[in-house]
């Protein structure tokens, strides 16, 4: 920690910007992952260590993407077959992007879309990851002090992406459990008066879909409502699509870009999406955000401003022949789906054989876990109290509502395709352990002391614990102190 002193001394040297707490740092969110950093888990180097579950990573179909690349060396300019290129790949600066790259990545959005709508490729902007995408489109849509709406929960990083160097508001739309957290007219109307009476100037709405933390979609109804409702602000609509290849049941996912295809009565200009490769694909690492604006100015001065987040041309002609690959990506995007589904269903029907139930869900690299009934009280202090046990004690990382701005305490986001699935079963058996100690959750003095006195610690051997939880007469939901409650 920085002191008083030292961190005004620092502020006279330094900007205000670079040194406020708007990059979000400071928040448990960030904090999980400090855990998880001084402690990380290993099968076996530290499988006493924290599993890290506030991560959404898609790492499930890496062998495909590995086997791809050793079958198209080519694609790589640093391999004997592709080096030929290495020269023009390195010297290429244009911010527009090469040419093969925004026509895959276009024909790539297209798919993930099932085909139902066409993207242009001269629409296609690059940017430093949908973080780089998020501020490029604040920058080019509003003023310092604006404010964008989004509604609750919303991912915890919209607060640094879109507000830290911009001087840009997010103005909450409280969303509720009540109705599984859906976005209405009546919300969005609400919050838009809200802000009007604090004099607050409403630029435009920003949307996840599908939604980050909750793995919901939003169905068509609601996608018209949101349209029919910026257009009559007459403020931007901006959705972040970034999850759009992560549907792994019905309802299909439905873009905003089918909506505006069908809406006669829609400005179009007013119609911006966010997307990336770093949930759908897996890469993160890569750094490929794109905007795609129906704005022409908007395109044109984004497109400039991108200048300050391009993705290396190295990455563009990797993905241009990998995205170009039809069948491959076909292959991709139908194994994934699988496999997230896949996981999802195992992970949540764990839970649910200890009685914790989860928000149904049918897309993303997460769900949203309900510890309501788990709280020593409902508060947001209660919430983080919880919250630090399962992180000291029952060792996972996994991120508090409060983070993501939920409007209620005792909601939990757990991602699980960040880990492999021996993994993914010592957390679930981590939980449930946690969750059938006879004596309630709260009391976790009273599980080590039990633990102890069984010669076991929670964090010790879970090999050894696995075999106690699976023998012990616990172990049926019956005894669940939440199925009792
Ligand atoms: C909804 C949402 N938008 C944007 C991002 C940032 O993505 P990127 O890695 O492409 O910057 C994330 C990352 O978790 C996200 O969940």
């Amino acid at each position: 920690m920085v002191s008083i002193s030292k961190n005004n001394q620092k502020q006279q040297l330094l900007s205000k910007i670079a040194t406020n707490d708007g990059h979000g740092e400071n928040s448990p969110y960030f904090d999980g992952w400090k855990a998880y950093a001084n402690n990380p888990f290993h099968l076996t180097d530290n499988p006493n260590g924290v599993i890290q579950m506030g991560l959404a990573e898609n790492q499930l179909c890496f062998d495909l993407i590995q086997e791809w690349v050793v079958n198209n060396p080519k694609a790589s300019i640093c391999t004997v077959e592709g080096a030929e290129n290495f020269q023009d790949i390195a010297i290429f600066q244009d911010y527009h992007g090469l040419p093969e790259f925004r026509q895959a990545v276009a024909r790539f959005m297209e798919k993930v879309r099932g085909d139902r709508v066409t993207f242009d490729p001269n629409r296609i902007v690059m940017s430093g990851g949908a973080t780089g995408a998020h501020e490029m489109l604040a920058f080019c849509l509003a003023d310092p002090g604006d404010a964008f709406l989004v509604p609750t929960p919303y991912y915890p990083g919209f607060d640094r992406d879109l507000r830290w160097r911009t001087g840009v508001q997010l103005f909450p739309v409280v969303c509720e459990s009540c109705n599984d957290f859906k976005v209405t007219k009546k919300a969005l109307e609400e919050a838009y008066e809200k802000a009007q009476q604090s004099n607050i100037k409403i630029k435009g709405l920003l949307i996840n879909n599908p939604s980050n933390p909750l793995g919901t979609l939003l169905d068509k109804d609601t996608l018209r409502d949101i349209v029919t409702f910026i257009n009559s602000k007459n403020i931007h609509l901006v959705c972040d699509e970034i999850y759009a290849a992560t549907v792994f049941d019905q309802p299909r996912f439905i873009s905003v870009s089918e909506i505006v295809e069908d809406m006669i009565e829609c400005n179009k200009d007013l119609i911006h999406i966010v997307y990336s490769l770093s949930k759908d694909l897996g890469f993160p690492g890569f750094r490929v955000g794109i905007v795609y604006s129906y704005n022409d100015t908007v395109v044109s001065i984004a497109r400039k401003m991108s200048s300050f987040g391009l993705v290396s041309t190295q990455t563009q002609h990797l993905l241009a022949s990998m995205l170009s690959d039809e069948i491959f990506i076909d292959k991709f995007i139908a194994e994934s789906s699988e496999r997230l589904g896949e996981r999802q269903g195992m992970f949540t029907k764990g839970l649910a054989e200890v009685g914790i139930s989860t928000l149904k869900s049918n897309a993303g690299l997460f769900f949203w876990m309900d510890l309501r009934r788990l709280l020593k009280e409902a508060t947001f202090d209660g919430e983080l109290e919880l919250w630090r046990i399962i992180i000291n004690e029952v060792k996972l990382n996994v991120s508090p509502g409060c983070s993501f701005h939920c409007s209620e305490p005792g909601w939990f986001r757990v991602c699980f395709a960040n880990m492999d699935d021996e993994t993914m079963r010592i957390a679930l058996k981590r939980i449930s352990y946690f969750v059938l100690q006879p004596k309630g959750l709260n009391n976790i003095a009273a599980i080590k002391k039990q633990c102890s006195r069984r010669k076991l610690q929670i964090s010790l051997s879970f090999r050894r614990l696995d075999h106690e939880f699976m023998n012990s007469p616990a172990h049926s939901p019956m005894n669940s102190p939440l199925v009792r409650t």
